[in-house]
């Protein structure tokens, strides 16, 4: 599903082009797919994260530009700044990072809100979205058959691997939703049903 998302916001929805930029917020699931994706089609990624070790298994992935946002708050000063702003943002947060995802959002930027990992009491002031003509689009579900089929397709000629954090067996699912909440994964946390 994280892949899928991020597939179709990118490539199907945001008609991707290596020459542009992608900022991917953290290191779950959609943004390592979304970092992964923009990487093999040679866009340039920021990614941001909590953590040090994560971006440099992003970097890895095919991160450019790495922040850490914890200890960088105003992390959308320093991906303005090294980027003069980027053409997609997978927005995960939602309302405590929105608004600076419309800071660092180029004229004409798409910026993709897919989740609310980061929520919280916010005000959004729409400037940035008139200011810059952005494409502010809601993500929805996952997508057809037919997509999923060309995603398969470029990621085995891309030769994309899912980055799984770690797997889990079926009787073990309580220690695997525990590990998921805590947020220490990068990429996905499997459960196996064989
Ligand atoms: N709309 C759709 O179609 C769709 C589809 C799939 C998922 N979603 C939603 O999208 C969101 C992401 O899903 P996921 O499976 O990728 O989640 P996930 O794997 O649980 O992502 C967790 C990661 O998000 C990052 N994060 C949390 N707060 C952040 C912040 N303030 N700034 C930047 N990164 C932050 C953290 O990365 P670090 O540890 O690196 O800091 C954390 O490890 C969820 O809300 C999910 O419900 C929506």
């Amino acid at each position: 599903m994280c892949g899928a998302t991020a597939w179709r916001e990118l490539v199907e929805k945001g008609d991707l082009t290596a020459d542009e930029t992608v900022l991917a917020l953290g290191t779950g699931g959609v943004s390592t797919f979304a970092t992964q994706f923009a990487s093999a089609r040679g866009a340039d990624v920021v990614v941001t994260s909590s953590s040090d070790e994560k971006l440099g298994r992003a970097r890895e992935l095919g991160a450019d530009v790495t922040i850490n946002y914890e200890e960088t708050p105003e992390w959308g000063d320093v991906v303005a700044e090294q980027t003069g702003g980027v053409d997609h943002v997978v927005e995960v947060g939602g309302a405590g990072t929105l608004e600076q995802s419309l800071q660092v959002a180029g004229f004409g930027g798409h910026v993709h809100v897919i989740g609310v990992l980061a929520d919280q009491e916010a005000v959004v002031h729409p400037g940035p979205i008139l200011g810059k003509a952005l494409r502010v689009e809601g993500s929805m579900g996952v997508g057809s058959r037919a997509m999923f089929d060309r995603m398969l397709a470029a990621m085995a000629g891309d030769e994309v691997e899912p980055e799984i954090d770690r797997v889990f067996d079926f009787d073990e699912v309580r220690e695997a939703y525990r590990y998921f909440e805590a947020g220490d994964h990068q990429g996905k946390v499997v459960v196996s049903v064989e």
